[in-house]
């Protein structure tokens, strides 16, 4: 293991902090006075006010690390390298820098403070779009990047990819440029034209190493100028360890070894991969949630935890283990973290408590949800679940869609989710009249 994940965040705060950054505290999950956002889910989302030039930052350049949940992809979470938990790194100029000497900061940090192999960095660059025609493509980061990088490695994409921001429904946002790792040909689709935007696995995004944080997104829709002209950068400790301890995914980082020492000893990491990834992930999610005070519940950031501990609970009841397991994962959490997160240990009573008693309410509603999924495939002569049996789950056990999706999953069979969702609209427009 060339660099733990430790030496990584001490390298990382390190090198900012020479090149003039002030380190400052990182903020709780659950956002401050910003009704835009749910969960925090990057670096710059608990310290936007700075972009906005609503507050003044004691710096005009600075850095942390910063704690985020983010669930859009969740459905991804068992693949290699996506989590729902991360700890982000961050980097920022508040009206200081900009794309010259963010652009030469990313490489001073990747080339010589940590030593990558040059010859396996990419980066993608906004090339334009026509989703949004008055932002140019950014042909000056182009031009910066071709002093460090031979040009097929500077890859112009469109905004799905180089377009970041806002966090939250409005907000400061802009186009932005990522480093890639590339892991090498044989772990990825082995296509010649394979490259950053290619969805194998090859290529590694490592790094979203500069948003030029430019614009602000207003509820219409429509683009407006920020008073500063500032650089968001964020880095997963995670990602990082991925690609410098050369690992085969991200849970086989040093990040993840005290968590698979736990899953491991109950179950066979290779047969179970998927489902182990998943126990992995959402129980650190869980974790930092109750930690900061999220309690599971029906609404809002309760359900998304609800919704995290449930698949934990699934998975365990699926994998046919007890689900003490979770309990276990979230102590080895908490130990592995406690030196960064004090908060860790002092809500630790707190969150093997709320653990213990979701278990107990899903218990229930999972074996009824079983037992009705069961009497559903019974009368079925199709492996598709149809929307009005999934519905009907919803409607009358409380069991989520996600579920009814992973049991189904688990069986082989698929769900109708169009249907599904058209029981759901008729439902809601009802109890709206
Ligand atoms: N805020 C940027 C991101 O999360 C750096 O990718």
């Amino acid at each position: 293991m060339r660099v733990t994940a430790n030496e990584i965040r001490k390298m990382f705060l390190g090198f900012f902090t020479q090149n003039g950054h002030k380190e400052i505290g990182n903020a709780s999950l659950v956002p401050k006075n910003d009704p835009t956002l749910l969960i925090i889910n990057s670096g710059m989302a608990p310290i936007k006010s700075f972009f906005t030039g609503e507050s003044i930052p004691p710096n005009r350049r600075l850095c942390n690390i910063q704690r985020c949940v983010r669930t859009n992809d969740i459905e991804n979470v068992g693949d290699p390298h996506h989590l729902t938990f991360f700890e982000m790194m961050g980097n920022w100029s508040i009206g200081d820098y900009f794309k010259k000497e963010s652009i030469r900061l990313s490489w001073n940090l990747i080339k010589d403070a940590f030593g990558f192999d040059i010859s396996k960095i990419s980066v993608t660059v906004f090339g334009g779009d026509e989703k949004i025609p008055n932002v140019p493509p950014d042909v000056e980061s182009m031009e910066i990047w071709s002093n460090f990088l031979p040009d097929e490695r500077i890859v112009p994409l469109g905004a799905d990819s180089n377009f970041w921001g806002p966090a939250g429904d409005t907000g400061p946002c802009g186009p932005c440029t990522e480093v890639f790792y590339d892991r090498g040909l044989e772990k990825g689709c082995g296509k010649s034209d394979c490259g950053p935007e290619c969805e194998c696995g090859r290529f590694l995004e490592i790094w979203n190493a500069g948003v030029f944080m430019q614009y602000y997104l207003h509820e219409d829709g429509s683009f407006s100028n920020l008073p500063l002209l500032s650089v968001d950068a964020g880095a997963g400790i995670e990602r990082f360890s991925f690609a410098l301890q050369e690992a085969s995914s991200i849970y086989e980082t040093d990040v993840f070894l005290p968590l698979f020492q736990v899953i491991g000893s109950k179950i066979n990491l290779n047969e179970h991969e998927r489902s182990a990834r998943i126990l992995a992930d959402h129980a650190r999610t869980t974790v930092f949630m109750i930690a900061d005070g999220i309690f599971p519940g029906k609404t809002k950031r309760e359900y998304v935890l609800r919704r995290i501990m449930r698949r934990v609970l699934l998975h365990v009841n699926l994998l046919g283990i007890d689900s003490a397991i979770f309990l276990e994962i979230a102590k080895a959490t908490t130990q592995s973290l406690a030196h960064h997160y004090p908060l860790l240990i002092k809500n630790n009573g707190l969150t093997q408590e709320i653990i213990r008693s979701e278990t107990i309410s899903f218990a229930k509603v999972l074996s009824k949800g079983l037992r009705e999924f069961d009497k559903i495939v019974f009368k079925s002569d199709s492996n598709v679940v149809s929307g009005e049996d999934a519905f009907k789950l919803h409607d009358t056990l409380g069991f989520p869609l996600e579920l009814t999706k992973e049991i189904a999953e688990s069986r082989n069979m698929s769900v109708n989710i169009s249907d599904y969702l058209t029981l759901l609209n008729e439902q809601r427009n009802k109890s709206r009249l």
